[in-house]
C-alpha cells in the first residue's frame, strides 16, 4: 500500500494501539491527525510519529461527541489540504459482570457502564465513519477506513457492554463497507485478541 503523504486520522492515537499505528504509519511517510483526550500523550505520540518520519498533528476531541467529531474532521481536512484515511481505534473498558451473585444478588453492570462504553466503543465509530466518509465524498477523494473491532465480539465474560460494542462494529464495517465502495471508500476491520497496553493492564 503506497501511504507517503496520505492524510489519516487515528483515533486514540495519543497511546496503545492507536500510537503504535500511527507511528508505523509515520515510518511509511503518512501524514497523521492524532485524536485523544490526554493532551500531553498526544503531544508525546506527535513527537514521536515525526521522529519516525511522517508530519502530525495532534485533535483534542471526544469521538462519542457529535459537534467536537464533525469540527475535528473539518480542520484536520483544513489543516492537512485534504484527507484519505481514518483508523477507528478509540476505546475504553468497564468490565463487571451482567449480575453479581452471592446469596442473593449483590451488584449489577450499571447502565452507565453500559452506556459509556457504547458510547466511545460503538457511537464514536459511527460518528468517526460518517464524519470522515461525508468529507472524502464531498473532496472526490477515495479512501480507507480502518475499524478495530475485538476477539470479544464473539462474546467474552464480564464484557456485556464491550462485546455488544465490538460486534456492532464488527457487523457496521460490512455495512459501511458495502454502502461507501461506490464512492471509492474501502472499509475493513480488524478484531485482535489480546495485547499488552494500558487497557490490557487494567483488567483483572
Ligand atoms: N489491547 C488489546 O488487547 C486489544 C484487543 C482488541 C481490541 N482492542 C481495541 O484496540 C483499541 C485500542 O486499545 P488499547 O489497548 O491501545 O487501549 P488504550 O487504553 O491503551 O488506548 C486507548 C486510547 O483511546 C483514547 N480514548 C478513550 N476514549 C476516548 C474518547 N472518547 N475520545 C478520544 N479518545 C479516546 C484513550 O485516551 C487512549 O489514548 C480499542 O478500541 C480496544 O478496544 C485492544
Amino acid at each position: 500500500m503506497q501511504l507517503k503523504d496520505k492524510i489519516i486520522i487515528v483515533t486514540g492515537g495519543g497511546q496503545g494501539l492507536g500510537r503504535a499505528m500511527a507511528e508505523h504509519l509515520a515510518a511509511k511517510g503518512a501524514r497523521l491527525a492524532l485524536v485523544d483526550l490526554n493532551e500531553e500523550r498526544l503531544a508525546a505520540a506527535v513527537t514521536a510519529c515525526k521522529s519516525a518520519g511522517g508530519d502530525a498533528r495532534a485533535y483534542l476531541c471526544n469521538v462519542a461527541d457529535e459537534e467536537q467529531v464533525s469540527g475535528m474532521v473539518a480542520q484536520v481536512a483544513e489543516d492537512f489540504g485534504g484527507l484519505d484515511g481514518l483508523v477507528n481505534n478509540a476505546g475504553i473498558l468497564r468490565d463487571g459482570l451482567l449480575l453479581k451473585v452471592k446469596d442473593g444478588v449483590i451488584g449489577k453492570m450499571s447502565l452507565a457502564q453500559w452506556q459509556a462504553v457504547i458510547d466511545v466503543n460503538l457511537t464514536g465509530v459511527f460518528l468517526c465513519t460518517r464524519e470522515v466518509a461525508a468529507k472524502l465524498v464531498e473532496l472526490q477523494r477515495a479512501g480507507v477506513i480502518v475499524n478495530i473491532s475485538s476477539i470479544s465480539r464473539a462474546g467474552n465474560m464480564g464484557q456485556t457492554n464491550y462485546s455488544a460494542a465490538k460486534a456492532g462494529v464488527a457487523s457496521a464495517t460490512v455495512v459501511w463497507a458495502k454502502e461507501l465502495a461506490r464512492y471509492g471508500i474501502r472499509v475493513a476491520g480488524v478484531a485482535p485478541g489480546f495485547i499488552e497496553t494500558e487497557m490490557v493492564a487494567s483488567m483483572k
